[in-house]
């Protein structure tokens, strides 16, 4: 099979972890990059990397590049492409521009400009041209724009891989899963043990960990990947993938466990985790952190809590202090890791971290710190606190 080049998008903070799952699919010539990884493989690789990638955005595969100052430029570089190899006439098409340039100013432009180059070559050619469609068209072209440098690509997985298909849209201020999985694998958990999430929200950690744990692909229950619509989908290939990525799944040892002050929360997680098929991989139940006992035999705790950016720091201060008197009272033999952008308030654990790792959730830059708790693990609050 042919050897196709292409690139994974992902967030800050997770590239090593993406090259390193993509050297375990057999990924050749990978390469790390800001926010991406660039790798290359067979077809068989592009349809297995869209379905067991834990840490990837979006797959895309590069078909063009070229330079241009203006309009003029832009319409004639895309026409450089035969649009007919990848998209039929009667197809639809949508085009997702970003940009970082002197000589362009809306990547909206960017995209009308370049969507009249295509149709117009197809109508040049055929008479009929494919239409547009923003939603869920059979082509959606990554054009990205860095000063006069126009990159083409092909966008193999369509919507963002963080769309797994096991979540609802829910009001609990949720973790991307991408983000959420990159967490749990940063930590370095072997799969095993006791994991636990005590402010679980609609549980997204949960979940991932639960598919980590069966190294179950994340997009096993996905509805539809992008390339599933090309004109060159080879659903043969694709059942083999998918048959070989289930025939490498495990029976979980972990003991997954989470729990939230809110029942409505664990109602949603219980929702979620039946979706992912892996509702019986994980046990939840409806505590104040407060009130929670650490399980036998030590293990990992993964906490996303509220980040309290808008309440005084005397308020959201105590909080982080309650959660760090709970987890030296209860949770010796655990490391806890929790992730926040409030800084000031992660101080207020009281603890010192032994790692404390940038990632964005969202727009928002955290720090992902990790406090080992065992007995007589320092307490900061009796030390004067230096670090940030
Ligand atoms: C930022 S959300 C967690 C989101 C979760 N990671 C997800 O992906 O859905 C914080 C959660 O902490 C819960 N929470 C706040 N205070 C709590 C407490 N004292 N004990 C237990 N849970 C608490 C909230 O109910 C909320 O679900």
């Amino acid at each position: 099979m042919e050897l196709i080049n292409m690139v994974a998008k992902t967030q800050f903070g997770l590239e090593e972890l993406l090259a390193e799952e993509l050297k375990q699919l057999g990924a050749e010539n990978i390469e790390t990059h800001n926010r991406a990884v660039s790798f290359s493989g067979n077809l068989a690789l592009m349809y297995r990397a869209n379905l067991s990638l834990r840490t990837a955005l979006k797959v895309l595969v590069p078909i063009h590049k070229f330079n241009a100052i203006n309009e003029a430029g832009l319409y004639k570089g895309i026409q450089e492409i035969e649009w007919d190899k990848y998209l039929s006439k009667e197809g639809t098409l949508s085009i997702s521009t970003s940009l970082r340039s002197d000589f362009f100013n809306h990547s909206h432009y960017i995209s009308l400009k370049c969507k009249d180059g295509i149709v117009d070559q197809f109508r040049d050619k055929f008479g009929v041209r494919p239409s547009v469609e923003l939603d869920n068209p059979d082509l959606n072209i990554d054009i990205h724009v860095a000063n006069d440098e126009v990159s083409v690509a092909l966008n193999s997985s369509g919507a963002s891989l963080h769309r797994r298909g096991y979540r609802t849209d829910s009001t609990l201020a949720p973790i991307n899963e991408v983000l959420a999985a990159g967490m749990i694998m940063l930590t370095g958990w072997n799969g095993e043990g006791n994991y636990y999430d005590p402010m679980c929200g609609s549980g997204t950690l949960l979940i991932e960990a639960a598919m980590i744990a069966r190294n179950m692909p994340p997009n096993l229950n996905r509805e539809q990947f992008g390339f599933e619509r090309w004109k060159n989908f080879d659903h043969g290939i694709f059942e083999s993938v998918k048959a070989a990525a289930i025939a490498d799944m495990r029976p979980s040892k972990a003991k997954i466990m989470g729990s939230d002050k809110t029942f409505k929360a664990i109602e949603i997680t219980r929702e979620n985790a039946t979706r992912a098929m892996v509702e019986e991989d994980i046990l939840v139940s409806n505590k104040r952190f407060e009130e929670v006992k650490a399980p036998e035999g030590g293990g990992i705790m993964i906490i996303n809590p509220p980040y309290g950016e808008r309440l005084p720091l005397e308020e959201i201060g105590a909080f982080y202090k309650m959660m760090g008197d709970i987890m030296k009272k209860e949770f010796e033999g655990f490391d806890v890791w929790i992730i926040s952008s409030n800084i000031p308030a992660l101080k207020k654990v009281g603890l010192a971290p032994s790692k404390r790792i940038p990632l964005f959730n969202g727009a928002l830059e955290c720090r992902f710190n990790k406090f080992e708790i065992y007995k007589g693990t320092r307490d900061k609050r009796k030390l004067v606190a230096t670090e940030d």
